[in-house]
């Protein structure tokens, strides 16, 4: 297998993250309740984009790379994060967003205005329409540039949530299960492969927030990292488990997510999203309060941060 180590990284955040018991949440659900700090990593609001772009700016930076397009919706936290992250390697980004969700100059579109970021809109739902404007732009410009897809979520970019995996066995904490929001895949397949590599014993839980078929997607994404790193392993749809999350429809609040928020803020003084981290921890009490989770169990929460989103989307 090809070590993770070998592929170009550029570092980009504060790692590891600090992984803590959270007292009263535990208390609360009956379980040993562990967050994973991701959306204290260092960079702009923090966040899981980060571990992506560490490995997918620097194979852009191997490319040659002077200009970086990502996309994804309104605010998209993806996008911001990796606005700030071509900010500080001195690359140019352009965003060419979906015209979808909040554009007024809130969340991240503010942080955007912020770093002096060029944000384009397209009115299309249709990811085609957008790489195709990406060429168009990236050629009117003359410039050498790199396509980032939605979420960051290409093989390459699931070795960040490979290399998350490694680093919970390197801080020494073997969970009985992980539970991750699921919005574009990366981060779910990159945590399931890891934990097949790193965390045996560890089961994988994605709460998806978005409708795409993520049945689907997850094991894809798993393979074809599985392939980059020449890992010889069966994957399959038993290597993780997947729970709608989505409530009313991507990026719009439901109102187990704003509970699962309010409990969090409330008893822990961690701020949750209402779009990916509120969602996926409503799913962590939904499966407490069904009682899959022993009293002696360790769960661990990833934290993916998201926090432009709580200041962008309405949670009345
Ligand atoms: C805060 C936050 N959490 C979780 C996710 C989901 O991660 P992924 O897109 O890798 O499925 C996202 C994706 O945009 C996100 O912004």
């Amino acid at each position: 297998m090809r070590s993770l180590d070998s592929f170009p990284r550029i570092s980009l955040g504060l790692f590891p993250t600090p992984i803590h018991r959270l007292d009263n949440i535990s208390s609360f659900v009956g379980t040993n309740v562990y967050i994973k700090r991701d959306d204290l990593c260092g960079l702009a609001l923090g966040g899981n984009k980060i571990r992506k772009l560490e490995f997918l700016l620097a194979d852009a930076k191997e490319q040659g790379a002077e200009l970086v397009f990502t996309t994804g919706g309104a605010q998209s936290n993806h996008a911001m994060l990796t606005a700030a992250a071509a900010g500080k390697l001195g690359m140019k980004c352009i965003l060419i967003l979906k015209k979808r969700g909040v554009t007024a100059c809130r969340g991240n579109q503010l942080l955007e205005k912020l770093m002096g970021t060029e944000v384009h809109f397209l009115d299309t739902d249709d990811y085609a329409d957008i790489y195709a404007e990406m060429d168009r732009v990236g050629k009117s410009l003359g410039m050498t540039y790199y396509k980032i897809p939605c979420g960051g979520s290409n093989a390459l970019g699931s070795l960040g949530y490979v290399s998350c995996a490694r680093e919970i066995r390197d801080q020494g904490f073997r969970p009985d299960a992980l539970i991750c929001a699921e919005g574009s895949g990366g981060t779910m397949a990159g945590l399931a492969l890891g934990a097949k590599l790193f965390l045996p014993g560890t089961r994988v839980h994605g709460m998806m927030v978005d409708t795409d078929p993520f049945d689907r997607i997850t094991p894809e994404l798993m393979r074809a990292a599985a392939g980059l790193l020449e890992a010889d392993l069966e994957i399959s749809s038993a290597d993780f488990t997947l729970r709608d999350m989505c409530g009313p429809g991507y990026a719009i609040p439901s109102p187990e997510g704003n509970t699962a928020v309010s409990l969090m803020a409330s008893q822990e003084g961690i701020f949750l999203d209402p779009v990916y981290t509120g969602k996926a921890f409503a799913g962590l009490l939904a499966m407490a309060k069904e009682g899959a989770f022993r009293p002696e169990d360790k769960v661990l929460f990833l934290h993916s941060g998201g926090a432009g989103g709580l200041f962008a989307v309405d949670m009345d």
